[in-house]
This record gives C-alpha cells, sequence and structure tokens, in this order.
C-alpha cells in the first residue's frame, strides 16, 4: 500500500458517541486512514468484560458505533472496519498468550486495580477482565500492528503488549513487532455545563444529535457565573462556551476572548456565533448519517467485507505463530 505502517484501534460498542469521544480519537482516526494501513474494529468481546450481565444493548451499539464512524468519514475504500468476535483469530491468539504470560503482568496492570475498585456496582473480579490486557494484546499483534493511538488510559495495555511480543519473540520466534502508542494530541472539549464531557452526566452533545438539537444545547450551556450584564467583563477560563469556540471558531477565538474580557459582546450573541461554527463544522457528518440511517444493508456490508479482510489477515498471523509454537499439527 505504500503507507507508513500498520495501524489498529478499537472502540467498545456502549453507546452513541458524543463530541468527547471524537475529538479524542475518531478526528484523528478519519485522518490516519489515508496515511496507515488502518484497522479499526468494534471491541465487542471488550464489552463482556465489564458488562457481562446486562447484554441487552451490544447488538444495536455495534450498529450505532458503525453509524457513527461512517458518519464521521472513515471510509471502507480506505480502512479495514470489522467485528472483534467475527475475527475468531483474536481469540485462539488470546488462549495462545494466555499461556506465555506471567499472572504477575496482569495483576500488577494500574487499569485492572483501579477498575477493580472503582467498578463497586459489578462483578469484575473474574478471570476474563483479569486477562484483558492479554486479549487487547492479540487484537494488536495478530495484525502485526506497530501503531496504536490510543487515549491516556490504554498506555499500560500496550505497554504490555510490547512485553507479551517480546516474550512470544524470545521463546519461540521473531514474528511480533512491538507496537507504540500514539498518543492523540487531543483537543480538550468540556461538557455543556463546564465538568468532563460524559454520558453519565447527561452533559454531552451527540455526534448524532441535529442542527436543532445542538442549537437547543448551546443554549444552555454554562458561561462564566459572574458575569451578570451584557457589558460586565468575563472571564472566558471559567466558561464552556469558550472552550467550544477554541476547538470550532479557531480563526475569531482570540478576538471573542478580548471582546469577553472587555466586555463587549454578549453570552447570547457569543453562543449564537459558536452554534454557527459547531453546526457548519458537523453538517457534513450529520448529512451522511442522514445517507445512512435506512440502509442497513450497506452497513452490514462494510462489516462483512472488512471481517472478511481481517479474517485473512489474522489466520495467516496464526499459521505462523503455531508454526513457531510447533503446534501446527493440522
Ligand atoms: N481497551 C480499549 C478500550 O477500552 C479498546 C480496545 C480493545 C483497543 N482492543 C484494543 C484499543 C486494541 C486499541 C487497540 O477503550
Ligand atoms: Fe463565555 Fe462568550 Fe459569555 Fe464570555 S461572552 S462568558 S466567552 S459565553
Amino acid at each position: 500500500m505504500g503507507k507508513k505502517g500498520i495501524i489498529l484501534s478499537g472502540m467498545r460498542p456502549t453507546g452513541a458517541l458524543h463530541l468527547g469521544n471524537y475529538f479524542g480519537a475518531l478526528e484523528n482516526w478519519v485522518k490516519l486512514q489515508d496515511e496507515y494501513e488502518c484497522y479499526f474494529f468494534v471491541a465487542d468481546w471488550h464489552a463482556l468484560t465489564t458488562g457481562y450481565e446486562d447484554t441487552s444493548q451490544i447488538k444495536s451499539n455495534i450498529n450505532d458505533l458503525v453509524i457513527d464512524w461512517l458518519s464521521a468519514g472513515l471510509d471502507p475504500n480506505k480502512c479495514i472496519m470489522f467485528l472483534q468476535s467475527s475475527v475468531r483469530a483474536h481469540a485462539e491468539l488470546h488462549l495462545l498468550f494466555s499461556m506465555t504470560t506471567p499472572l504477575s503482568w496482569l495483576t500488577r496492570c494500574p487499569t485492572y486495580k483501579d477498575q477493580l475498585t472503582q467498578m463497586k456496582d459489578k462483578n469484575i473480579a473474574t478471570y476474563g477482565f483479569l486477562g484483558y490486557p492479554c486479549l487487547q494484546a492479540a487484537d494488536i499483534l495478530i495484525y502485526k500492528a506497530n501503531t496504536v493511538p490510543v487515549g491516556e488510559d490504554q498506555v499500560p495495555h500496550v505497554e504490555l503488549t510490547r512485553e507479551i511480543a517480546r516474550r512470544f519473540n524470545f521463546i519461540y520466534e521473531e514474528i511480533f513487532p512491538e507496537p507504540q502508542s500514539l498518543l492523540t494530541k487531543a483537543k480538550v472539549l468540556p461538557g455543556l455545563d463546564g465538568r468532563k464531557m460524559s454520558k453519565s452526566y447527561g452533559n454531552t452533545v451527540a455526534l448524532s444529535d441535529s442542527p436543532d438539537e445542538i442549537a437547543k444545547k448551546v443554549k444552555t450551556m454554562i458561561t462564566d457565573p459572574a458575569r451578570i450584564k451584557k457589558d460586565d467583563p468575563g472571564n472566558p477560563e471559567v466558561c464552556s462556551v469558550f472552550a467550544f469556540h477554541k476547538v470550532f471558531n479557531e480563526t475569531t477565538v482570540c478576538d471573542i476572548e478580548q471582546q469577553c474580557r472587555g466586555g463587549c459582546i454578549g453570552c447570547v450573541q457569543c453562543k449564537k456565533l459558536l452554534n454557527e461554527k459547531v453546526t457548519a463544522y458537523m453538517e457534513p457528518i450529520y448529512e451522511r448519517r442522514q445517507s445512512l440511517v435506512n440502509k442497513p444493508e450497506y452497513i452490514r456490508e462494510v462489516i462483512t467485507e472488512g471481517n472478511k479482510k481481517a479474517n485473512e489477515i489474522a489466520e495467516k498471523t496464526l499459521a505462523e505463530v503455531k508454526r513457531a509454537m510447533k503446534i501446527d499439527w493440522e
């Protein structure tokens, strides 16, 4: 393909993506698909590691996630999009890695310890949850990916992936690359109320929101609370509208800052300007979505095609692995 290298990344199917997710990862994926050979997958098995009790939403979430991806501009002609559970080789490689991975590597993983103490409402003291970085290593290494775009929280898993690769290469044969994390210079977008954007706070803008919904939400955004009258000097640092301007309105964000500090612009006007920028930015995303919503068979086809391509590569690597381990009896 003449591209820079092989990229792999995945998302759990946990429901509609919001702009925080978009600017944290997806926006970057869309750029990467032009430069790298890219594999992007729906991590449905990973969703089970913490959500095995209530599986009622997984199927519809898978579909919604793929629609979000396509709306955002992932292009099946440029990257391979697939479903983890449709590529069984991930599970087989996970099993083989579970043989070679020392237990202590998993128990000392920081995300394991953190989540065990945080997710008190669920019983995640399971074998599957402990082994989940091992599954993640299989996801990555089965495509011999060398670059893994992830958020900060996933860096320990990519590090563990390198250790698992190194150990395999040392015990058997040099097969795997040692992949690196690619940390996105994430644009930070707070929620409508200024806290972190999160579904559980109900302060999100969904990637699927219509122009009308966006306009409504922008009106509810929290501004500098110390500002009462329109000509009071404002402090943009504490204002979520301003944080959005920084992301959506690079051209006039400096003017807005000055006008706010000088009390020369009212918050209503400022929100109106923001709404225009956000709507313009999201218009192509919204339009692509409109062209997809009534085409479930197209969504299926994209994933079926992606599964096929992913399976081909994954089976090849698995055969190599078994040969190296001398367990290739078939
Ligand atoms: N663990 C990741 C998350 O929770 C999702 C994921 C699974 C992933 N396998 C991956 C990400 C491989 C990058 C590479 O967000
Ligand atoms: Fe925020 Fe704009 Fe109002 Fe200043 S003028 S407080 S930046 S909404």
